[in-house]
């Protein structure tokens, strides 16, 4: 990897965490009654997605095969499951039940695509995501999620 490779991947990084930041920003605008500055924000955070998007194009060239990304991406949510246990922990102790919770549920949301990336040779290839806490489900969307008790609705279909 070249340095140029790598500064792709850290702006890639650096410009996907700045537009969520600036959405994030564009909420607390709206809740402020600054509706404006909020439209500025979610401008920003697009003109940000507009660099990130780019740079995903860019660096697809550095991507491996298939079966060396399912394996790669394997490792990232394992890894981020192993991260996520700790922070749940970490949670608990600063008393701050919101951020237990949802740690929690994207640990059990990453158990699940820890599943389907076991399976995805056996799946129909009929995703649906929790629009609520991330989990992943093939074909048929339960009555319940799982992992947050999120209704049908909450489902999005994968394209
Ligand atoms: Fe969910």
């Amino acid at each position: 990897m070249t340095k140029s490779d790598q500064n792709m991947a850290e702006l890639f990084a650096e410009r996907s965490t700045q537009a969520a930041r600036n959405e994030i920003r564009a909420l607390k605008a709206d809740k402020d009654g600054r509706a404006k500055e909020a439209r500025f924000f979610r401008a920003l955070a697009q003109g940000q997605k507009v660099h990130a998007a780019k740079l995903l194009l860019l660096m697809r060239g550095l991507a491996g095969s298939t079966d060396d990304n399912l394996a790669a991406a394997l490792a990232e949510v394992e890894s981020s499951s192993d991260a996520l246990s700790d922070m749940i922990m970490v949670a608990a102790t600063d008393r701050n039940a919101l951020a237990e919770t949802a740690f929690t549920q994207f640990m059990r949301a990453s158990d699940s695509h820890a599943v389907r990336l076991n399976n995805v040779s056996a799946d129909e290839g009929n995703y649906h995501v929790c629009s609520i806490c991330g989990f992943i489900v093939p074909d048929t969307v339960p009555e319940r999620c799982p992992v947050c008790r999120a209704v049908p609705e909450q489902f999005r279909a994968v394209e």
